[in-house]
């Protein structure tokens, strides 16, 4: 199989599967026995490789089930704090190109009356101005949440500019870095972000594991409640081999991230310049590289059916996105690229650190044969 779909999920590197098998019949980490504080040794030690990584204290790292954990821990804790300082309700403001585990929280707040919630639109080209971010702020506001890297056109926010306008109106901001940090400068000091998120599975590590960064001073309330094991923020027995993966996973993916950026930057654009010679085929996302993710190419194809193109593409061997197929023959637009105006068939390829020249020259093959006979398909559908 020609695997072109890493922003959904990326293999494991091998560190990550060395530190998960090496710690999968760890011991309750809370235990106070020897083989107890082994295992919490283990569980610190990940704490710090990721605190190291993205550039925070250990005391802002708290391990999360993934990343739509870890932005619910956010938006709703840090709405949920504000809340219980103010007894007011809070005003929030998210990008309309957040991931469904910002926005959804956010709306589910503003519904049952938690807070009120300001949707920012994006350029066309899937970006958050910091400008019109900023003209949403109100005096009330608690959270700003805007995604660092969108998941499917790849648009790179200006989220440290965007976080130092905020810091002098003082208004905390959250980023959802789950698709940047494999190949993004992530530096939650330098960018002054109040809390961010992150998924070990985008960037090599392990399925339902991830990170919560929470910076110190900004009051959260926890989502769950038990044994208040991770900084009293999060219940649950530490999983310690997940732990120690995520670690692992993101340490390899920091020292290997300029060369992997490089070589998927290469690989991208020549995927990006090999199948926009198909005709009927347009890119989106930020026309300039230094705005987009060097791991995505996203794709409108006009005349091809939507279902059509992704059973063409299995049937090739092809693992891609191409679309949410909700019924058939009828096919729903992402929010995402409705809120962005995209229009056209879509086809998202992203590229992750196993991703080969090979694989980039066999997609541009198989998409030059496959586009044109289903463009010709639909058009005999049609007419
Ligand atoms: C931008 C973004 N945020 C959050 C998530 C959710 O992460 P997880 O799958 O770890 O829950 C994803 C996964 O698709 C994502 O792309």
């Amino acid at each position: 199989m020609l695997y072109l779909d890493h922003a959904a999920t990326t293999p494991p590197r091998p560190e990550a599967r060395a530190a998960l098998s090496r710690w999968l019949d760890a011991a309750n980490a809370s235990s106070t026995h020897a083989a107890g504080q082994e295992a919490r040794a283990v569980v610190e030690e990940a704490r710090e490789q990721v605190a190291t990584a993205l550039r925070c204290s250990p005391h802002e790292v708290v391990f999360t089930a993934g990343g739509t954990e870890a932005d619910n821990l956010a938006v709703k804790g840090i709405v949920w704090g504000a809340r219980e300082r103010s007894r007011g309700v809070p005003h929030l403001v998210v990008s309309a190109v957040e991931h469904a585990a910002v926005l959804d929280p956010a709306r589910w707040l503003a519904g049952r009356g938690e807070a009120t919630l300001t949707v920012v639109p994006p350029r066309g080209d899937g970006r958050v101005e910091v400008a019109a971010v900023l003209d949403a702020v109100r005096p009330d506001t608690a959270l700003v949440s805007v995604m660092t890297a969108n998941n499917e056109l790849g648009a790179v926010n200006d989220v440290a500019g965007l976080a130092a306008a905020l810091a002098e109106r003082d208004v905390p901001v959250h980023t959802d870095a789950v698709q940047a940090v494999a190949t993004l400068d992530v530096d939650v000091a330098a960018w002054g972000v109040a809390a961010l998120a992150l998924s070990a599975h985008k960037l090599g590590g392990p399925q339902g594991v991830g990170v919560a960064v929470l910076r110190r001073g900004v009051p959260v309330v926890p989502l769950l409640h038990g044994g208040g094991q991770d900084r009293g923020v999060r219940s649950g027995t530490f999983a310690a081999g997940l732990d120690a993966a995520c670690g692992a996973a993101l340490a390899a993916a920091v020292a290997d991230r300029s060369a992997l950026r490089s070589r998927l930057r290469m690989l991208s654009e020549r995927l990006g310049v090999g199948l926009l010679a198909v005709d009927g085929v347009r890119r989106n996302g930020p026309a300039d590289p230094a705005q987009r993710l060097a791991s995505h190419v996203h794709l409108s194809l006009d005349g091809v059916a939507s279902d059509a193109l992704a059973l063409a593409l299995d049937r090739a061997g092809i693992a891609a996105s191409s679309g949410a197929a909700c019924g058939a023959g009828a096919t729903k637009a992402s929010h995402v690229l409705e809120a962005a105006g995209v229009m056209g068939t879509p086809l998202r390829l992203s590229l992750g650190w196993p991703s080969t020249e090979a694989d980039v020259d066999r997609a541009i093959d198989v998409l030059t044969d496959v586009v044109p006979r289903l463009r010709r398909r639909a058009a005999a559908v049609t007419g």
